[in-house]
């Protein structure tokens, strides 16, 4: 049987390549994107040459948590429990602090945060009992060292740490490890949407003077979620090219 992994914010750019990692590794993919975005996700199901037996498109809201509730839960009924989490959904609502809604503020904690408790919950359990499984949450180096610009993300993002470092001594007893992969800038859409002049400016920052592919980053998920990282629980594993050493 294969090994089946529910992914968040999966047609994303760290999330597209975590599911084909894992898919080349012989995992089942579950690949969760935002109601709505059926057609977005059914093209890029098909430009990724996917197959049914590979990939299974689930519509979720992780910001909605009876909604995951209820759909985690007819999931876990027609699939048998989740062997590897990664929530990795986000988003960012960059602003000064002095200028951020209320609105701004919220969209971050609850797709970057509290969806933690709403995805994970339903499925948490199942993983105790089955045993030996693996969750990891994607936070950022600016969960770890605050970023100008973002109060609300570098706060939820360092939350996931938090809540990564509690679930895992919980999980411990049952070999089911939570741990956080900390992506540095990365070279994705959220990313090259900032002005080229900061973005510049950043880049510069990096010791490594370039962004992250998402490939590397998928590579540290793939590490933990292996069956060689199964002592490992409650770290998080920075890949950020220098930029912030802890
Ligand atoms: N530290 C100190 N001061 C800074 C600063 C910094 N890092 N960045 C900007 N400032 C200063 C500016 O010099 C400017 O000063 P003056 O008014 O004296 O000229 C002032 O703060 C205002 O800066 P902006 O002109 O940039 O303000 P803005 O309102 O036009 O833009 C912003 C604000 C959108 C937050 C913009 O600064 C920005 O995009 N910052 C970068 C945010 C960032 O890194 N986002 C990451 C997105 S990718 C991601 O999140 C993925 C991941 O996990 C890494």
């Amino acid at each position: 049987m294969k090994k089946l992994a529910l992914i968040t914010g999966s047609k994303g750019g760290i999330g597209s390549a975590i599911t084909c990692k894992l898919v080349s590794e012989g995992y089942r993919v579950i690949a969760a994107y935002y109601t709505g975005n059926r057609d977005c996700a059914e093209k890029w199901f098909k430009e990724q040459n996917f197959t049914d037996e590979q990939v299974k498109l689930f519509e979720l809201d992780v910001s909605d948590s009876a909604q995951c509730a209820e759909r985690l839960g007819a999931l876990l009924q027609e699939e048998g429990t989740i062997d590897v989490l990664v929530n990795n959904a986000g988003v960012t609502r960059d602003t000064v602090f002095k200028k951020m809604t209320a609105e701004q503020w919220h969209d971050v904690i609850n797709t970057n945060l509290n969806s933690l408790f709403n995805v994970t919950h339903p499925l948490f359990a199942a993983m105790c009992e089955k045993g030996n499984c693996r969750v990891v949450n994607i936070s950022s180096v600016n969960g770890l060292r605050g970023q100008f610009g973002q109060t609300n993300y570098s706060a939820a993002k360092a939350g996931m740490i938090g809540f990564s470092k509690a679930l895992a001594a919980e999980g411990a007893r049952s070999g089911v490890t939570v741990n956080v992969v900390a992506p540095g800038y990365t070279g994705t859409p959220m990313v090259t949407a900032m002005r080229p002049e900061v973005l510049e400016k950043i880049t510069g920052e990096i010791p490594m003077k370039r962004l992250a592919t998402p490939e590397e980053i998928a590579a540290a998920v793939s590490y933990l979620v292996s069956d060689a990282a199964a002592y490992i629980t409650g770290e998080t594993l920075s890949v950020n090219g220098g930029l912030y050493m802890h």
